[in-house]
């Protein structure tokens, strides 16, 4: 009898185990892909927007986006509810979280160059 309430015990122990690890893995957060962020800032945002320190083109309406980086106002929340908004002037994306947390990386990695 002791050795079937053991296994029952161990059995309950090893889902309970496993349901922890799968509920961890589903909350882990996804480091967003600077790789991603530049080619999708050069698909959608290069029309308008400088998107990388080298460039040179004067007379945009658009700021750059080593400006963007570099205002004292841009903070990773700043620009998640930038680019969840719709703008005016801006084409609406629909980026999904993991496009715009790989974009707001992007323009971010730019504020130290
Ligand atoms: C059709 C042109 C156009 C495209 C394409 C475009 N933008 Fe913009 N964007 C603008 C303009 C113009 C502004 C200036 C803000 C304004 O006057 O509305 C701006 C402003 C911004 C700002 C805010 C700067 C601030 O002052 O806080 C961010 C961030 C931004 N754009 C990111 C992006 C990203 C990321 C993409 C690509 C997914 C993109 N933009 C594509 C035209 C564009």
């Amino acid at each position: 009898m002791r050795v079937v309430w053991t296994g029952v015990i161990a059995a309950g122990l090893f889902l309970t185990l496993d349901f922890a690890t799968s509920r961890a893995a589903d909350l882990t957060v996804r480091t967003p892909d600077l790789v991603d962020g530049k080619a999708m800032a050069e698909k959608w945002c290069s029309h308008c927007h400088m998107i990388s320190p080298g460039e040179k083109r004067a007379g945009d309406a658009a700021p750059s986006f080593t400006s963007i980086a570099r205002m004292p106002s841009t903070t990773e929340m700043s620009l998640r509810a930038f680019l969840q908004t719709p703008h005016v002037r801006m084409p609406d994306y629909h980026l999904s979280r993991d496009e715009s947390a790989d974009l707001v990386a992007y323009i971010l990695s730019l504020s130290d160059n």
